[in-house]
Formats: structure tokens, sequence, C-alpha cells
């Protein structure tokens, strides 16, 4: 016979449950009770599950296979489900054609789990966008706050085609679109607007938004220019620590006062000044502190005030961020004492 404890377990599915944030997310969703669906595009592909299946002994995990553009996908995880957060996007930053490869396939898969949201009666979906649709613009200026009502701007970033510009084309689109769906068929959306994420990763590779975060420390000079690129592209390096970031989904979703956007964002600098902070606090690594080819200060900060306002609390500053992710980089052999 069932006990009390099993009809009281609440339910949640996870898009994309392969990736870094998704993954924690389920870890931290199965401590706290709840029974799992979550989907993956190949539940064949054992390497890329694996971090998956040994989450199955916390608790209630179901993994489903589910390719964004194909609607019928999303019927069975969301189904029964109170909770979904879709946290699956496309990345192709070398892409040739990000129109086809990102932007479009975004937006049809936000619309196709929506969809199955709508069909399944699903109490409250969770979108996860990114700073990438809230901060690029062509205003000029220094100590600019961008909070929840900042929009990118696509036409600019669709017009001059910046390096990387279809992954944030593909963001401010897609939780556009969400919007508009949810407001049309009255599902309660929610979206979070991570910055840039780091921290321990449960998935079998590092993470790339980690090795972009810690370029200055590794001295991988490709991803050290990708992230000058990101403060001249968004205006600030803005940082988050992972396990922070996946809290604040959880605090969203079950928050019944909720609603909106929520910018999810723990410290906003710059390259040279993240450069200052680390080459001191990390003596024993060679960090570059002179630039003359990034400006000393960040054009804006992004603003988390809404998401405290509601009662969230970050756990974690930027030394943490940066403590915890080296030890982790460490563990995978990728770094030196
Ligand atoms: N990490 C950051 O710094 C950061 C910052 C801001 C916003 N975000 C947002 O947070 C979310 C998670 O990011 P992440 O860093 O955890 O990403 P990630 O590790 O790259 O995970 C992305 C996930 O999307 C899935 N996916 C990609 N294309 C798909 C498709 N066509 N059909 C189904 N699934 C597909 C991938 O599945 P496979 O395993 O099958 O490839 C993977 O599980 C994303 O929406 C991202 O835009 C992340």
């Amino acid at each position: 016979m069932a006990s009390i404890k099993q009809f009281g377990k609440k339910k949640a599915c996870v898009i994309g449950g392969s990736g870094f944030v998704a993954s924690l997310l389920i870890k931290q969703l199965l401590e706290k009770g709840y029974a799992v669906n979550t989907t993956v595009r190949d539940p064949d592909n054992a390497k890329k599950i694996s971090h998956l299946v040994a989450l199955q002994s916390l608790g209630e995990l179901n993994i489903f296979g589910a390719e964004l553009t194909v609607e019928k996908d999303f019927d069975a995880p969301v189904a029964g489900c109170e909770l979904v957060f879709q946290l699956a996007t496309p990345v192709n930053f070398a892409s040739e054609d990000p129109e086809n490869d990102m932007i479009k396939p975004a937006i049809k898969g936000v619309l196709n789990v929506l969809n199955a949201c709508a069909r399944a009666k699903v109490k409250r979906v969770i979108l996860t966008s990114s700073a990438a649709a809230v901060t690029i613009n062509q205003v000029e200026g220094t100590d600019m706050v961008m909070d929840e009502s900042n929009w990118t701007d696509v036409e600019y970033l669709n017009t001059a085609k910046p390096p990387t510009w279809g992954y944030p084309v593909s963001k401010a689109l897609a939780e556009k679109a969400a919007w508009k769906f949810a407001e049309e068929n009255h599902i309660d959306l929610i979206t979070v607007i991570p910055s840039l994420t780091t921290g321990p990763s449960l998935t079998p590779d590092i993470p790339s938004s980690v090795g972009l975060a810690t370029s200055l420390i590794t001295g991988n000079d490709f991803l050290l220019n990708a992230l000058k690129g990101m403060q001249f592209l968004s205006g600030s390096i803005s940082i988050t620590h992972v396990e922070d970031l996946c809290r604040a989904h959880i605090f969203v979703a079950e928050k019944e006062s909720a609603s909106g956007r929520y910018i999810c964002c723990t410290h906003n600098t710059s390259v040279p000044e993240l450069a200052k902070f680390l080459s001191k606090r990390y003596p024993q690594y060679k960090i570059p502190t002179e630039f003359h080819d990034c400006p000393t200060k960040a054009k804006l900060i992004i603003s988390s005030e809404k998401l405290i306002k509601e009662g969230f609390s970050f756990k974690y500053g930027v030394e943490e961020i940066f403590d915890h992710t080296l030890e982790y980089l460490k563990t995978k052999g990728a770094l030196k004492n």
C-alpha cells in the first residue's frame, strides 16, 4: 500500500536534465523530496546521462528522451507534474547559421514545452532565460543598473551581428515568445535570468561557462578573449554560484506570490577588476592584471533586488564562487595547486 508520504510527494519536471544547471537543480529537488521527471536528448548515451543515473539513488527520478523541436516528446514527461522547469537551449557559438541552429529551435522548443504544459494543466512553469536577454544595448554610459524591465536590443544584434550574436537573440526571443504564449493561454510562467554561472558541476565534462569564468586563472587565451568579448557585448562580467542559481529556481517555483521575471546575479565586475581580485586571492597562479583592450570599469550592474525583496538570500559571495570552482577544477585534474 502506498504511504501518505508517497501520496503527498510533489512532482516536478526538468527539461534538459543533462546540463550543468539542470542536473544540480534535479539533485536539489530530489533532496527536497520531489519526485522528478527529466528529459535528455539521448537517453541511450550512457556517458552523457551517467550523472543523472547516479542521482537516482537520492529519490524517484525518471529519465525521458525529448528533442526541443518535437512537440509530442514533452507530453509524457510533464504529465502529472505541478512544476516544470525548462532549461534546455541549443548552444552553438561557432555556428555559421545561428538562425537555424539556435534561434528557431530555442523559440520552437519553449513553445513546445509550454503547449505540453497547457495540455497537462501544469501549475507553474519556470523558464531559464539569461542576462544575455536583458543587458545588450548600444546605450553609452557607466553605472547603469539593469533590472527586469530591461530587454536586450535584438534589432541591433540582428543588424550588426557582433560575435556570438545568435545566442542572446535566441534567449531574448524565446523568453518573449514564452511570455506571449503564457498570457494568451493563462499559464503561470516565471522566468529566471541568470548571469554567468560557475561552481562545481555534476556533469561528466567541465561546463563551458565554468571554463569561461575561470579563463583568467587557467590562462586559456581563447576563453579569455571570449570573456573580454562578453564584457564588450553585455557591459559587465556578472557572476553567480550554480548552487544559488538552482536554489533561486526552486524558491520562485514554490513562492506563491512570485511572478514575472527574476534576475539572479551575485556579483558584478569587469575583466580587469576580476583579474585584480583573483590575482590577490590566488597568488600561486599567473593571472594577468594589465589590460589595454578592456574597459577597467563595467558599464552596468545587473540587479537581483527583486529576487532579494521576494525573500531570497544568496548563500555564496564572489570569494566562495571562485574557491568552490577552483577546488572543483582541481578534482577534475584541470588545475594544479
Ligand atoms: N551556464 C551559464 O552561465 C548560464 C548563464 C545564463 C543563462 N543560462 C541558461 O541556463 C540554462 C542551462 O544552462 P547550462 O549552462 O546548464 O547549459 P548546458 O550545460 O549547455 O545544458 C544545455 C542543455 O540543453 C539541452 N539541449 C540543447 N539543445 C537541445 C535540443 N535541441 N533539444 C533538447 N535539449 C537540448 C542539452 O542537452 P544535451 O545534453 O542533449 O546536449 C543540455 O542538457 C540554459 O537555458 C542557459 O541559456 C546559463
